[in-house]
């Protein structure tokens, strides 16, 4: 039946293929680097409780939807939009929902990669020796002269988006199933040093662990509520096509349900542990939790420095760190490239060296916001390029994105047809539609609605 098509686009060799190029995109900087400096920014624990409701609630049955939407479609995410909307006897219009996800991954990976290129500027700076043995302050020093130089700058972004044009040209199949693969699990293990070294060496592990557990909701704002849901989506890679269009590959056989929640859960544990190892080493250092997206750049080589075999260890961590936010940032153009080889039956080379070059110029704002645009003139509602990307992309395009796939697939497309897709007991299908037609969209919109309501007011 839907195997023609399947033959067309190719599917991944079996359910853990999935399970890994979504993993790939799932866990990146969002769990290492954002994570944990917006939860300092936004005070510690009711802000990760919300964070995790989000994810159950919201994430894990819109990225259930998502899912569907990609391997029902089994095209580009713009051309399955349209064609699922066909036949579902919907309009056209749906088709902007892949629109949108397209702009949006434009736009993250434009600053992504800026992130990227600091993740690559340490590991050189790790290999050197010159950031071993120093004090927070110090390395905080050598991060604010790093950020403060454009040229510099410059030249790891343009690295790290090169890279990524690299790896996308060649096809996704080729290279990315591989060192998924092997680049997460020892992520994974290198996370769970650091940790050990939190626990055993900073005598602060107590009060890390307090500071992203214990519940202080008098703290909570609207604006919290709006940063943790929009993260949820950030960090499952939700609400712009990336998982629809590795959906797409996703064979018939396969469980949804299980793949996505076992991607979530992978996702969020990586993210909890990176808050865990981190802020005891920030404690430890007389840091500020709330220090902003150096908070990652700043701790982790002061603890390296002071560890045996730091050196060898920091190095290791950052090219981790940098392959982790490659395995993403391929993930961000995809639905892209996808869709232009797809439509114009352009070849992937053209449609990736088009496209990366767009994305490496709008990646030039979040450059200059860190020095020659980081003055007020420069900024818009008080907020750098940087911070406007983050916070339009993050807060309002995927959540919207991610409203609307759930209103298509729980109230748009046939209700037997995503019972089929999906494959779960009655009951089960039964919970996860009334998370997709009521309780996620209700949550999206009541977020939404209040931060507009106090923006105004
Ligand atoms: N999920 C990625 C992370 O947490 O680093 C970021 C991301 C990738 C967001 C792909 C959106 C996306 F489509
Ligand atoms: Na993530």
């Amino acid at each position: 039946m839907g195997d023609q098509k399947t033959a067309a686009l190719g599917t991944w060799a079996n359910r853990w293929t999935f399970i890994l190029a979504a993993a790939g995109s799932a866990i990146g900087l969002g769990n290492i680097w954002k994570f944990p400096f917006i939860t300092g920014e936004y005070g510690g624990g009711a802000f990760v409780l919300v964070y995790l409701v989000c994810i159950a609630l919201v994430g894990i049955p819109i990225m259930m939807a998502e899912t569907v939407l990609g391997r029902h479609g089994r095209h580009s995410p713009i051309v399955t939009m349209r064609e699922l909307a066909r036949e579902s006897d919907a309009g056209r219009g749906w088709s902007l929902v892949g629109w949108m996800g397209v702009l949006a991954g434009f736009l993250i990976l434009s600053f992504y990669s800026v992130i990227a290129g600091w993740a690559l500027a340490f590991t050189w700076d790790m290999g050197s020796g010159d950031l071993m043995g120093l004090t927070g302050e110090q390395v905080g020093a050598h991060f604010d002269a790093l950020v403060a130089n454009p040229m510099q700058l410059t030249f790891w972004h343009t690295i790290f988006m090169v890279l990524t044009a690299l790896v996308i040209a060649r096809g996704i199949h080729k290279g990315l199933e591989n060192s998924v693969r092997v680049i997460m699990p020892l992520l994974f293990v290198l996370l769970i040093v650091l940790l050990g070294y939190s626990i055993v060496e900073t005598d602060q592990f107590g009060r890390g662990f307090s500071f992203l557990f214990s519940f202080d909701f008098s703290k909570l704002t609207w604006e919290a509520v709006l940063a943790a849901m929009g993260h949820a989506f950030f960090t499952l890679s939700l609400g712009m096509g990336a998982i629809m269009a590795y959906g797409a590959y996703m064979p018939k056989s396969a469980s949804i349900g299980s793949t996505v929640i076992t991607v979530a859960v992978l996702d969020t544990v990586v993210a909890l542990v990176a808050g865990l190892a981190i802020f005891p080493i920030v404690f430890a250092n007389g840091m500020e939790p709330g220090a902003g997206p150096g908070l990652l750049f700043v701790s982790l080589p002061t603890a390296f420095g002071h560890m045996p075999g730091g050196q060898v260890f920091g190095v290791l961590f950052f090219v981790l760190v940098s392959l982790a936010a490659l395995s993403s940032s391929i993930s961000l153009i995809e639905p892209a490239v996808a869709w232009a080889t797809e439509r114009f039956s352009m070849s992937r080379l053209v449609a990736t060296s088009l496209f990366s070059a767009l994305v490496w110029l709008i990646g030039m704002g979040t450059v200059f916001s860190f020095n020659l645009w980081s003055g007020e003139e420069y900024q818009l509602f008080g907020m750098t390029v940087f911070e406007l990307l983050d916070f339009v992309t993050a807060n309002i395009m995927l959540p919207l994105g991610g409203l609307l796939i759930a209103i298509f697939a729980g109230w748009v497309m046939k209700r037997s047809v995503v019972y089929k897709e999906l494959n779960l007991s009655l009951g089960r299908f039964n919970l996860w539609r009334a998370l997709c037609r009521v309780i996620a969209p209700v949550c999206v919109f009541v977020i939404f609605v209040a931060n507009l309501y106090k923006a105004i007011a």
